[in-house]
């Protein structure tokens, strides 16, 4: 299996995560582990990097190419909420730095077979992880009309939610939707002309994004990581967060703010009684974007934010 993915603001991650020789990081979505194999580089020989992805191909990717650094890593096939579980298992209390970098890989669109892409016909999956049971064809054939119509507006904010909505519905009447193709047909055909070509995305674009983030369930599951953040990291550890949803960014960033507020007594009060404590500070006021030279050369790039904070030392 041949394994692509060009990793995203690749130096700006390994300057926010401070890779110093010795430490301990976890990069919690290996993906085609380009960005692993920067941290390895950077924290060899005596570091220790520990490697999650939920997809089993990245897995077998990340054991060929970190194989120099074989000693030093650990990889497991798991989805990052399960971080705390896993370091108990290593009798690790903590670690010096945790890599996010959400969404997609670009093995997901191009080779997986698993329906990402509007631009192949294939089974309508959408499933990161193999093993989970809901797919992305369950989705369209089983939710209510008003329940896939909240979807698209939700997690695609697509204004052609209802009518495609409607559509899939009529049509799944008939025939079962069980391809990517089929899918992206029916959502051309609902949106008119002159609206599809005033946008510069696919027609498909927007529902094909909303459905994959529904059957991973992935921002419940950045929620639920974010709360733990407090625990994992060491004083002085770095969490380097790069996302590319609008909505993921949005939890990162209050995240951040909350775990970097001190006093949350009302303003009426002249003392604060609260004696809550900064648990971390934010290290990018505004999000970190990456570079024209970075997006021309790999446009995938194009909506990348970086956040990154410290934890403060107790
Ligand atoms: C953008 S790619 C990462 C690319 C990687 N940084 C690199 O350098 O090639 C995102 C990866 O995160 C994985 N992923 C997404 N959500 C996850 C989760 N909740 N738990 C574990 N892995 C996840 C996906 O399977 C995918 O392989």
């Amino acid at each position: 299996m041949r394994y692509h993915h060009i990793p995203v603001m690749s130096e700006e991650a390994i300057y926010y995560l401070n890779c110093i020789p010795g430490n301990i990081y976890v990069d919690c979505t290996l993906g085609g582990s380009g960005h692993a194999n920067a941290i390895c580089k950077k924290i060899m020989p005596d570091g220790l990097l520990i490697g999650i992805d939920q997809d089993i191909d990245a897995i077998q990717n990340a054991k060929k190419v970190l194989k120099p650094f074989e000693l030093n890593i650990h990889l497991f096939h798991s989805n990052f909420i399960h971080l705390p579980d896993l370091l108990n298992q290593l009798n690790i209390p903590a670690v010096d730095g945790i890599l996010l970098d959400l969404g997609l890989s670009a093995h997901h669109l191009e080779s997986s077979g698993r329906g990402f892409s509007f631009k192949r016909d294939e089974p309508l999956d959408m499933r990161m992880d193999i093993t989970a049971t809901i797919t992305a064809k369950d989705i369209i054939n089983t939710y209510k009309e008003k329940e896939l119509s909240e979807l698209f507006k939700r997690y695609g904010e697509e204004r052609w939610a209802s009518p495609i909505a409607k559509r899939i519905i009529k049509d799944r009447a008939h025939q079962r939707i069980k391809t990517s193709s089929q899918l992206a047909d029916i959502i051309s055909s609902v949106i008119p002309k002159r609206a599809a070509l005033t946008r510069k995305i696919h027609p498909a674009t927007r529902v094909f994004m909303a459905l994959r983030i529904a059957v991973n369930k992935e921002l419940e599951r950045l929620d639920a990581f974010m709360e733990n953040i407090p625990l994992l990291l060491k004083p002085k550890g770095r969490l380097c967060v790069i996302s590319y949803h609008s909505l993921e960014d949005r939890i990162v960033k209050h995240w951040i703010k909350n775990l970097a507020t001190e006093c949350v007594c009302p303003k009426e009060i002249p003392k604060c009684i609260c004696n809550r404590k900064k648990i971390v500070r934010s290290m990018t006021k505004k999000a970190v974007r990456p570079k024209e030279k970075e997006i021309e050369l790999n446009p995938s790039a194009r909506s990348a934010k970086l956040r990154a904070a410290e934890k403060i030392s107790e």
